[in-house]
């Protein structure tokens, strides 16, 4: 198998971290800032609590200062926007995330906005995705921005080429349609959905292919064109039973047969899923340095 055309996300992840960690020490040394990341956790929430604990031991790798607040599941709206307020006001806070989703009873738009978009590492706010929408400096959200520099550090030119992404959500498929329209980038883009009549008139016609739908081994080798490059955001679990777990992860790539007809493609897990923490990061160092000129 020609490994060359796997995208190794652990090992790219991995590069960004020794960067961000190298640059921390020395913004430290030389200017007496450590960037902090504050984390809201609401409810117990097994996913999310796991995904906190992840971004938390990032922050101890990395030399940054974290805070993380458990607050109970029948908090209310007000309670929290409290709390984000001292997190906005704190200096030693660079970065702030509210894990989501959150209860029912509390509105997700509300406490986003609640941010202070200088913070918002997560790319969530309406000042940011106005801006990325426009083109201008913002803090980009952290599974596409993985996605992208996936792109650059696998040397895949992206100018003038066509990219089809399917999935329209407001965390992957539309900032990532975003940022592939940038200049820099310069993708012609489609975005494919839950109502497009037939997906695979635009996959087979397309150089790089994003698949963000939440369905098992849905992209198959027959709907992409030979030497394409496929990102694969799925992550599901299907019942296998010769594993010990009773499942396994796949992703929303029939991974084994569309490799073969592709230049470049990630692998599920150890594709988009390391890049997203590593982004956190990056956006975190960013604020820190005061380096997005709003
Ligand atoms: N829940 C699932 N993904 C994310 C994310 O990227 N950020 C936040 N805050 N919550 C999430």
């Amino acid at each position: 198998m020609n490994q060359d055309k796997i995208i190794d996300g652990n090992l790219i992840a991995n590069a960004i971290k020794e960067e961000l960690k190298s640059e921390t020490e020395k913004l430290k040394k030389e200017k007496g800032i450590t960037p902090g990341l504050a984390f809201i956790l609401v409810g117990n929430n097994p996913a999310s609590q796991i995904y906190v604990r992840n971004k938390g031991k990032a922050c101890e790798e990395l030399g940054y200062y974290s805070i993380t607040k458990v607050l109970p599941e029948n908090i209310t709206e007000n309670e929290l926007i409290s709390l984000i307020d001292d997190f906005n006001k704190d200096e030693k806070i660079h970065g702030i995330l509210v894990q989501l989703p959150l209860p029912p009873h509390i509105s997700e738009t509300k406490i986003i906005e609640a941010i202070d978009y200088k913070k918002d590492v997560d790319g969530f706010h309406p000042q940011n995705i106005g801006r990325l929408v426009a083109g201008k400096e913002c803090f980009y959200p952290c599974t596409p921005y993985g996605i992208i520099e996936l792109l650059k550090r696998s040397n895949i030119n992206t100018i003038g080429k066509t990219a089809t992404i399917i999935g329209r959500s407001n965390i992957v498929g539309k900032p990532l349609a975003n940022l592939l329209l940038r200049k820099e980038i310069n993708c012609t883009v489609t975005v494919c959905h839950s109502a497009t009549k037939d997906i695979k008139q635009f996959t087979l016609n397309s150089d790089i292919i994003v698949v963000a739908m939440g369905k098992p081994e849905f992209l198959k080798a027959d709907m992409i064109n030979e030497g394409c490059v496929i990102i694969d955001v799925g992550i599901n679990r299907i019942p296998d039973s010769t594993r010990k777990s009773g499942y396994r992860i796949v992703g929303d790539v029939d991974y084994k047969n569309c490799y073969d007809k592709s230049f470049k493609i990630t692998p599920v897990p150890g594709g988009v899923g390391p890049m997203t923490i590593a982004m956190l990061m990056k956006n975190t160092l960013l604020s820190a340095k005061g380096k997005i000129q709003f």
